[in-house]
């Protein structure tokens, strides 16, 4: 199979999980030995399918470094699983634009390489797709990088919560450039949105009548600090959102992010607390706290991601995908229950 050539916006913790992750399953034959993946294969599609092809970034410890080497560059604290091979693939320097916040300042080491056009490296290296993993408080660069991709005639997939696949005005644009456009703020494996859309919707379905809830969660990881400063409010609006969906009645839901603590690291605590009653108006309580490290939680829902877009490419579809923005994303262009969405996944997938 010809491989699917992608290329990473943002060399952070999220596409060092993702690097890694090609490189630990690029061996798996069977799913019982792939531990972690959701599917091995998706439509025939294996992990070994998806190359690396472009990176961009604008830290100095990244950009001109062979992308094996700039995922484990600070800032970036993911964890080191897998020693990856030189991948032949150079990070090159975007333009910065909104891409470093007040609090990120003194985290960031800009570097003085001269920017590349990024339309031109897309083109040249023949990337099918961009995958837009800055961070979230990069309003201006993603919708760059979007616009980079429409004129390299590549797919674009927005993992972040910036308002993309989501916007009306980009999927035509998309989908006038016969091209697939899909996002956005993608979800978690173990997330704590998903956990928590999960819980309510047991409880529910059991008859559980939940009358107040919240999930706040801190991070170490850069992204939690600019989530801190530029981000809070648009995070807690997609995970509220995203969360009421599930509850077929009305319920007092606060979902968000609250804090950066540094010595985290990459690891997540996210913190559950849900309030309802049942039988007889019995009153019942759940306190629960999730510890999970962030960049991996992207990995398995990436990769399905990836392959999905390929898959959607070879129909020859454009625009936005509601099949795989619902299936994999918080805020799509249409939200749906948890299980129409699996279940259209499914459906498209096969
Ligand atoms: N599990 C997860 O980690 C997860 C889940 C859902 C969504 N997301 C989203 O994915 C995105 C990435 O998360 P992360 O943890 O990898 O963030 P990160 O801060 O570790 O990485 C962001 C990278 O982008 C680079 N960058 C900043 N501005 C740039 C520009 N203009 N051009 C090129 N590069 C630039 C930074 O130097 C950094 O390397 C965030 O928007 C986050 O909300 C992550």
């Amino acid at each position: 199979m010809p491989k699917i050539k992608i290329a990473l916006i943002g060399v952070g913790n999220c596409a060092s999980a993702l690097v890694q992750g090609l490189h630990y399953y690029s061996n798996g034959e069977e799913e019982k030995d792939c531990v972690g993946l959701r599917h091995l294969r998706l439509g025939g599609i294996h992990p070994r399918d998806i190359k690396v092809v472009a990176a961009f970034d604008i830290d100095n410890r990244k950009v001109g470094k062979d992308l094996s080497e700039a995922i484990f560059a600070s800032p970036n604290n993911a964890q080191k699983i897998v020693d990856t091979p030189l991948s032949g693939v150079t990070v090159h320097k975007g333009p910065v634009m909104d891409g470093i916040g007040e609090y990120t300042r003194s985290i960031v080491q800009l570097s003085r390489e001269p920017e590349a056009d990024i339309a031109s490296v897309l083109k040249e290296t023949d990337t099918s797709m961009a995958v837009n993993l800055l961070p979230s408080g990069a309003v201006k660069a993603s919708e760059f990088y979007a616009e980079q991709a429409l004129a390299a005639g590549c797919a674009f997939v927005n993992a972040t919560p910036c308002f993309i696949a989501s916007n009306t005005a980009w999927a035509k644009r998309f989908e006038k450039a016969d091209q697939i456009l899909v996002g956005d703020d993608l979800i978690d494996q173990v997330g704590a949105t998903t956990i928590h859309k999960t819980l309510l919707k047991l409880l529910s379905t059991n008859g559980v009548r939940i009358t107040e809830t919240y999930q706040l969660d801190v991070g170490g990881g850069t992204e939690s600090l600019d989530t801190l400063e530029r981000t809070k409010d648009l995070k807690r609006t997609v995970k509220t959102k995203s969360v009421e969906a599930t509850l077929p009645y009305e319920a007092k839901v606060v979902a968000g992010s609250t804090d950066y603590v540094d010595f985290l690291e990459n690891k997540r605590d996210s913190y559950f607390w849900i309030r309802g009653t049942y039988f007889c108006n019995t009153p019942m309580q759940i306190d629960l706290k999730l510890s999970t490290v962030d960049a991996p939680n992207a990995g398995s829902v990436l990769l399905d991601v990836i392959r999905a877009v390929k898959i959607a490419a070879d129909r020859k579809l454009k625009g936005t995908v509601l099949p795989i923005c619902a299936y994999a994303f918080k805020h799509p262009p249409k939200l749906v229950p948890l299980e129409t969405a699996e279940k259209t996944f499914a459906e498209f997938i096969s």
